[in-house]
């Protein structure tokens, strides 16, 4: 099912996206996000509209007299080809619980404002709006929000474990992680596109309210919690499998010869002739379907007394079974029977 286009169904919702967008950006539409590409390693600005004064916004790390290097707290599992090609997209869980739809229905709420107040519009049946300046502004708005639920049910889960003197069971590890490849993503982008005032106000804004409702829903239903991250992410693989599909069919031309910044090129360890942005594009929908996986799947268990499938060992481990990696990959999450 695809649920990106039948989230915005009111014939209101673009016109007033087009107005609102139009309204906050028109006087500085330069500052609403300007691109600023690298070609290659060295990062060489190909392609930009930043003035100056912005070049140093996301600066590269600083020259040290001892350290070489600091490299990822979680290096990126190794993924192949074939399974970053064999990403299932448009696939939806259904709602098979009151919370289920709780959770859903928040999800396409949220879908509705993210698009409207960042101008996305992405409609076989309506001319093409986006451009790879939209795109940027999506992904980057997007992903200063997908980097908060990891960390909130990380912390939560840590604060349990410590006034309830008892064990977590390993799923802060699999929560910070996950949070912690967003914010890689969202830094990847930074390297590549820079948020003007608008922008940054924004995600100002999105974050005091979604990391807030995140924290009180979280003590109140951890499992319906995951469950809205699972639709979420669904939405993300969506996104970025449609940027996949526009870039192939000529659609974002400035794209065509743009390569991923270095920052990728190391955290995913990009093979050499595979860094351009077609497959950084694939790497980061591969994590989302990954996230899709693990919080329909956490979403499934027992908040309180279930291992993480995640990290744990199996006693019959010639039967598929989660992992850390793309391996045994499920776009709707594993049943609870299946996997404690
Ligand atoms: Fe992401
Ligand atoms: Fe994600």
């Amino acid at each position: 099912m695809n649920t990106t286009r039948t989230v915005c169904t009111t014939s209101l919702a673009p016109s007033l996206s087009r107005a609102i967008h139009q309204t906050l950006c028109s006087q500085s539409s330069k500052h609403a996000l300007r691109a600023s590409y690298s070609i290659g390693l060295n990062a060489n600005r190909q392609f930009s509209t930043s003035r100056q004064s912005h070049i140093e916004f996301f600066p590269p790390a600083k020259e040290t007299q001892n350290i070489k290097y600091t490299p990822p707290a979680w290096p990126h599992p190794e993924i192949t080809e074939k399974q970053l090609n064999g990403i299932e997209a448009f696939v939806h869980r259904d709602c098979q619980t009151l919370s289920d739809k709780v959770a859903y229905g928040m999800v396409k709420t949220a879908r509705f404002w993210m698009d409207l107040f960042s101008g996305y519009r992405h409609d076989e049946t309506k001319p093409y709006v986006m451009n790879e300046r939209k795109w940027f502004t999506r992904f980057i708005f997007l992903e200063t929000i997908a980097a908060v639920p990891g960390m909130t049910a990380g912390m939560l889960r840590h604060f349990r474990s410590l006034r309830r003197m008892k064990r977590d069971n390993g799923w802060i590890e699999t929560c910070l992680e996950d949070a912690y490849n967003e914010r890689m993503h969202l830094l990847t982008f930074m390297k590549m596109a820079e948020p003007g005032w608008f922008m940054k106000m924004m995600i100002l804004a999105a974050q005091g309210v979604f990391a807030n409702g995140f924290f009180l829903a979280y003590l109140v239903s951890p499992a319906t919690c995951h469950r809205f991250v699972g639709y979420l992410e669904e939405e993300a693989t969506n996104t970025y499998t449609m940027a996949i599909q526009d870039l192939d069919k000529g659609l974002i031309p400035a794209w065509n010869k743009l390569q991923a910044p270095d920052i990728a090129v190391k955290y995913w360890n990009m093979p050499e002739g595979h860094r351009t942005m077609r497959d950084l594009l694939l790497y980061v929908r591969a994590d989302e379907a990954k996230h899709r996986e693990i919080h329909h799947t956490l979403g499934n268990l027992n908040q309180a007394e279930d291992p993480n499938p995640f990290v744990s060992e199996y006693k019959d481990a010639s039967k598929p079974h989660p992992s850390n990696g793309f391996e045994n990959l499920r776009s709707k999450g594993w049943e609870r029977e299946d996997v404690v």
